[in-house]
């Protein structure tokens, strides 16, 4: 049984990975300092899957913590690396915290992999790093953009760090370029957890729905796009995770093509926001009270993934879309009243 870390595994996207990776019978082991989750996650995890994962309750940016946790967990296989800060606002406002808080910690985490001799990677990455792509969908081979936020600068030098450390050692890495993740867990017992008022497009939605915002602004009705609303590629975070299985399986059975690899991940469908709003009326059955306002500052027409590399290298597809998604979004909203 291969025994992989997961730095963030309490977090929205590492939770459901944690519970695909036991369900596929490996041992995982939790490092989290609940910046951003909350212990009981770690409960749902084990009541969803019946098996306990290791958890370390550990600061990343704590160089003398990680080398610590290093010598004691000297059996691990593999590591998935999500622990990061990811709101883009707060980025701006404090450039240095998400440098320190993103970039520091991907190199202690990697320095501990050498000394530890730990040569499979996967980093969280994002379609942030395209900014907004000349050519739809987007392939891996599109150029980076100056990134529009520190937070978008950390994925990019993140991906760098990876790559030139790939050149010089015996790490083998996959960076994950995610599009739009959403949704939750069927059981509705892990989710995304908002903090204050939802700056991403799905938790104001379903909290709209739940009364608890009273009107979603739509940003931007004017964009060149079929109803004027922007395009995104949005992923059920359930699929997300098992990309995440898939990429491990490719290093820990060295099927990898070069010691660096990126893939998109994402459907490969463009949805507009107004696509969005009639997809949760319908799986919930409830009119949403919105209002077409000027667009967000920051922000792209359009984003949506090739995701061909990843389907035919990682043997991977989606099984789940954008209703399955909402509807699962929306029971677990249900649930947080
Ligand atoms: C945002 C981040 C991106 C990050 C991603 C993670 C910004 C500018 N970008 O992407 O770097 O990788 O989250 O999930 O924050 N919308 C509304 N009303 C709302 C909220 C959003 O109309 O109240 C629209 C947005 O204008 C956008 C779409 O919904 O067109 C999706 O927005 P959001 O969920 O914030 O994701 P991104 O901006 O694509």
């Amino acid at each position: 049984m291969k025994k992989i870390l997961v730095t963030g595994g309490l977090g929205f996207i590492g939770s459901h990975t944690v519970v695909e990776l036991q369900n596929e019978g490996y041992e995982v082991v939790i490092i989290d300092d609940l910046s951003n989750s909350t212990i009981d996650v770690l409960d749902k995890i084990i009541s969803i899957t019946g098996k306990e994962p290791l958890y370390e309750n550990l600061d990343l940016k704590n160089q003398e913590s990680v080398q610590q946790f290093f010598k004691k967990h000297n059996t691990i296989d593999g590591i998935i690396h999500f622990a990061a800060s990811k709101a883009v606002g707060e980025s701006v406002e404090k450039p240095l915290k998400y440098y320190h808080n993103n970039i520091s910690t991907l190199i202690y985490v990697l320095e501990g992999m050498k000394s530890n001799k730990v040569n499979n990677f996967i980093f969280s990455s994002s379609c942030t790093v395209y900014g907004q792509a000349d050519v739809m969908p987007i392939t891996e081979d599109a150029p980076f953009k100056t990134a529009e936020s520190p937070y978008g600068n950390t994925k990019q030098i993140g991906e760098e760090i990876i790559f030139d450390t790939t050149k010089v050692s015996n790490l083998n890495a996959i960076a994950l370029r995610y599009f739009n993740p959403i949704g939750a867990h069927e059981s509705a017992k892990i989710g995304e957890l908002p903090i204050g008022v939802p700056q991403n497009l799905i938790p104001y939605v379903t909290q709209t729905g739940a009364k608890i915002r009273e009107q979603l602004s739509v940003f931007g009705g004017d964009y060149p796009t079929p109803d004027g609303t922007a395009v995104r590629d949005y992923i059920h975070v359930v699929d997300l995770a098992k990309a995440h299985i898939a990429a491990m399986k490719r290093l820990l059975e060295n099927k990898n093509n070069a010691s660096f690899e990126v893939f998109n991940i994402g459907t490969g469908t463009g949805s507009s926001v107004l696509d969005v709003i009639k997809a949760f009326e319908k799986v919930s059955g409830e009119p949403l009270n919105y209002k077409i306002v000027d667009r967000r500052e920051g922000d792209i027409t359009e984003a949506y993934a090739d995701t061909t590399l990843a389907n035919k290298e990682l043997n991977w597809q989606t099984e789940l879309n954008l209703e399955d998604a909402l509807a699962t979004a929306w029971k677990w909203q249900q649930t947080l009243k």
